[in-house]
């Protein structure tokens, strides 16, 4: 059980999204508004609609004691309207044992929830806390919540820019180990942010100052502001390239589309060629040290 040995690092138990927002109101107000608190729900069907819809969802349910249904259709936001889900075959969908070894489906839930799923007296699997909610950043707050104190709750400002990799990473896949190959001409690999950042010049080489709260709002989804982080490093670019004024991030990290109806901007910040003969947005043409 490697795989949700994250969710138990501390013996504390989880007070829920709600009990935080007593007294971290403004937080908590934005927080909830966010695709992460959004990334499961159950429908009144009783179907556990996975992803807030930013791209597309994912509809999943219970068919018997010992199997889950992941349905063949997804919604797209791009087209939408259904679809099939990535990686079926047909739409007839692709079911799970509940209990099976490699805990697919628990898996899910464990990504797309904050604290422990439990299963119950049906064999149901119920997440304790729908969606992305504070605890899966900052650990189970019971004791905070009880006795507030900087001790008793984490804080991820004071983790490392590597640290900051190695958080997120826990749903949004980890950097990769030395040693380990990653496939980087795969497309769908590019949803993996942080496999992706980490192999750039600009993490490896500006000595930890580049983490994934530079660019990204915690508690926000508010659209990146991005080109102002890459001016701070790189005031004046040399370019021999016509930039006009065309985001950096357009062409430092262009979008992937691993299907006509998803697309990722590419994390491995580099020089692409973008278009005509050897053009490849999956890697920059120069290439980082890698770790
Ligand atoms: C009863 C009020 C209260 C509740 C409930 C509460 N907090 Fe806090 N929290 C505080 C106070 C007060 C501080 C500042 C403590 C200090 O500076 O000594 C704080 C600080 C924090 C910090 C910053 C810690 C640091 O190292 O700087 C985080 C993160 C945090 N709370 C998260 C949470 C989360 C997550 C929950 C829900 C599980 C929660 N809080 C529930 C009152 C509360
Ligand atoms: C418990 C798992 C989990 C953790 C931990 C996590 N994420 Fe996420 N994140 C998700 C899921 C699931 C989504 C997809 C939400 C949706 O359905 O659109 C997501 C979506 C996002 C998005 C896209 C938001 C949008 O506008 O659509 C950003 C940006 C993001 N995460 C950044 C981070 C960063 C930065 C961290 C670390 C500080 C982090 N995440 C930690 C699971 C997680
Ligand atoms: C290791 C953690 C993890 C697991 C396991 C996981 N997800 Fe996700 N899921 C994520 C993250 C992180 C995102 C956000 C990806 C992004 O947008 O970059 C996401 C996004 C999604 C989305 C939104 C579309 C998209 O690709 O952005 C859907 C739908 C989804 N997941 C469904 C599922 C289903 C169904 C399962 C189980 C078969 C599953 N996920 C298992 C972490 C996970
Ligand atoms: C995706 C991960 C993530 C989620 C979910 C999340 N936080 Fe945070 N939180 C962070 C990070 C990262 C920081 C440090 C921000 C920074 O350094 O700018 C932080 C900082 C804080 C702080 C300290 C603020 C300060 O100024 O020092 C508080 C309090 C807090 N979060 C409360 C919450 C509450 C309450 C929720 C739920 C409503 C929540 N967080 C959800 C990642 C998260
Ligand atoms: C915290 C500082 C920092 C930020 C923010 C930053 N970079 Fe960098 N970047 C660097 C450093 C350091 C290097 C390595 C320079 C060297 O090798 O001399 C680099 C290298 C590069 C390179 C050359 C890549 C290569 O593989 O050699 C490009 C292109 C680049 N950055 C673009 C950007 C863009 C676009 C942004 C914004 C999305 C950005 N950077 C944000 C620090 C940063
Ligand atoms: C230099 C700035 C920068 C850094 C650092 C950065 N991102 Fe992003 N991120 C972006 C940009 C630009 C987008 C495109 C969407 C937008 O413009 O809002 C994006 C989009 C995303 C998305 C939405 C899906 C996608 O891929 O388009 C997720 C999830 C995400 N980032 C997670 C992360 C995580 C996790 C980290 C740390 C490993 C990280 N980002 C580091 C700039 C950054
Ligand atoms: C139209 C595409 C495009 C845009 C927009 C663009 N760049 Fe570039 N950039 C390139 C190309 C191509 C190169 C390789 C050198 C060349 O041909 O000029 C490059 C090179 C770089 C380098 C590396 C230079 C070196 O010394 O190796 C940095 C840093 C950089 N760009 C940063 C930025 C920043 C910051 C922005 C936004 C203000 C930006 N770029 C906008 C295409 C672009």
């Amino acid at each position: 059980m490697v795989a949700v040995a994250f969710l138990l690092l501390t013996a504390q138990d989880f007070a829920g999204a709600r009990s935080c927002a007593v007294c971290h109101s403004e937080i908590a107000t934005t927080q909830e508004q966010t695709h992460h608190a959004k990334a499961l729900a159950l429908g009144k069907d009783l179907r556990w609609a996975f992803g807030a819809g930013a791209q597309a969802i994912t509809y999943v349910s219970q068919v018997d004691e010992d199997t889950y249904l992941e349905h063949g259709q997804s919604w797209y936001k791009k087209s939408g309207g259904l679809a099939l889900t990535p990686g079926h075959q047909g739409p007839e969908g692709v079911t799970y044992k509940t209990f099976a070894p490699d805990a697919n489906i628990l898996r899910c839930f464990q990504c797309h929830s904050t604290g422990k799923p439990r299963i119950n007296a049906a064999r149901a699997i119920e997440p304790a806390e729908a969606g992305v909610r504070c605890e899966a950043c900052h650990g189970a707050g019971a004791d905070h919540a009880a006795a507030p104190a900087r001790e008793n709750i984490q804080n991820p400002r004071r983790l490392t820019a590597t640290q900051v990799n190695d958080q997120c990473g826990q749903c949004h896949r980890m950097p990769p180990a030395k040693g380990v190959a990653t496939n980087f001409e795969n497309p769908w690999n590019v949803r993996h942010q942080p496999v992706y950042f980490s192999q750039s010049a600009c993490f490896l080489k500006s000595e930890g100052k580049l983490s994934c709260l530079n660019c990204h709002n915690p508690h926000e989804d508010t659209k990146v502001a991005a080109e102002a982080q890459c001016l701070a490093c790189h005031a004046k670019p040399k370019h021999q390239t016509v930039v006009s004024n065309k985001p950096c991030v357009s062409c430092h990290m262009p979008v992937v589309n691993p299907s006509p109806l998803l697309g990722f901007a590419n994390h491995w910040i580099g020089v692409y060629r973008l278009t005509g003969p050897g053009a490849n947005l999956l890697r920059p043409l120069k290439q980082g040290t890698g770790r």
